[in-house]
């Protein structure tokens, strides 16, 4: 099978890629990814030279680029989007543009091309958020995002599925919970803190810290979309859940792996509408027969491991963008 991947060179992308090579040996990968600056070639190292893969730099929403990513492609899992909460307060439009038409272009030129499966990767964040009390999101909570990121998600989703009921491309989606793992960028609130860390410094825990969020390790992420590639139903959407933590309890974790003490946490002033809970009634895609595989402790254990064993990846990143907290005064996404 010949699969195009977006956003191939962002977190979840690349560790998607490496998954499916590792696991699916006879399929090729094609790779487009726009290089902004959360894509690196250095999350791609060491799957490069792989005869199995192949890396266009171009940007989903040039309808020309696409077109020639597409030949000959059977299925697409659309990664490729602008991610982080904090840049879309800042910088809105580019949202709209990358998430709403980049998956537009995407989904024309796979109709065009007859292609076999469009899959969308989406986040429970197009949901909104939930009190303490509130029932977990499924597949059926109508959409209420709150942030232009969510908004802009919401927007994909929607057309995603119109292409879906309108002209019959065989789409599927996957809602997800927050990841985390290796290759993560150190702007998101786990590998920050870990970098921080390793670095002496101490972590910014927003309000109390008891907002609270799923987190899945990045390759029971990849192992669900290869679950609804595989078994899903077409025109289906699929939630993705995992271990609810408070953003302290995952700090604690953090601290305790690291043989440090709570003396490292600095907190500081909350971001305004900050989410408070996202938690997902995955049961739909359960009956799949995914379930992850990788518990919360034993991931994080993973992750810590992995920053402290790749300065080489992540501390260039440090330096070498213009810092999104300075502009925002909101110290993570
Ligand atoms: N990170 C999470 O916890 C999480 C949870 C649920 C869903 N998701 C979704 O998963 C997907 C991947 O998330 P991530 O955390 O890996 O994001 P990321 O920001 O790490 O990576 C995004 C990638 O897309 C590329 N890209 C951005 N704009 C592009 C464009 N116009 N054309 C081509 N490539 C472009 C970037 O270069 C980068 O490589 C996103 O769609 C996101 O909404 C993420």
């Amino acid at each position: 099978m010949k699969l195009l991947i977006t956003g191939g060179c962002g977190f979840i992308g690349s560790n998607f890629i490496r998954y499916w090579l590792k696991n699916h040996q006879g399929d090729k990968i094609i790779n487009l990814d726009k290089l902004t600056y959360a894509g690196h070639l250095s999350s791609t190292q060491d799957f490069q030279a792989s005869l199995n893969y192949e890396f266009i730099q171009g940007d989903i929403t040039d309808p020309e680029v696409v077109e020639k990513a597409m030949d000959g492609i059977e299925t697409v899992v659309h990664f490729a989007a602008e991610s982080h909460v904090d840049r879309s307060v800042i910088d809105p439009l580019l949202f709209i543009k990358t998430n709403v038409l980049g998956t537009g272009v995407l989904l024309d030129a796979a109709l065009k091309h007859k292609i076999s499966r469009f899959h969308h990767v989406s986040t429970d964040e197009i949901f909104g958020h939930l009190e303490a009390d509130d029932p977990k999101f499924n597949e059926g909570t109508p959409y209420k995002p709150r942030t232009p990121y969510s908004a802009s998600k919401a927007g994909s989703d929607h057309l995603v599925r119109a292409y879906f009921e309108t002209y019959q491309l065989p789409i599927t989606i996957t809602n997800c919970a927050n990841n985390y793992g290796p290759y993560h960028d150190p702007e998101k609130l786990i590998p920050r803190f870990i970098t921080n860390l390793l670095n002496g410094q101490k972590v910014p825990l927003m309000g109390e810290g008891e907002n609270i969020r799923e987190w899945l390790y990045v390759d029971d992420h990849a192992r669900a979309i290869e679950k609804v590639l595989e078994k899903g139903e077409i025109g289906e959407t699929y939630c993705v859940g995992a271990e609810e933590k408070t953003n302290k309890e995952v700090t604690q974790n953090i601290l305790k792996i690291l043989g440090m003490s709570e003396e490292m946490v600095e907190y500081v002033e909350d971001r305004l509408g900050h989410d408070f809970r996202y938690a997902i009634d995955d049961s739909k895609i359960r009956k799949l027969g995914w379930v992850p595989e990788v518990s919360f402790e034993e991931g994080l254990k993973q992750t810590v491991e992995w920053y402290k064993n790749n300065r080489s990846w992540w501390e260039p990143l440090l330096n070498d963008r213009p810092s999104v907290d300075r502009e925002a005064q909101k110290p993570y996404g």
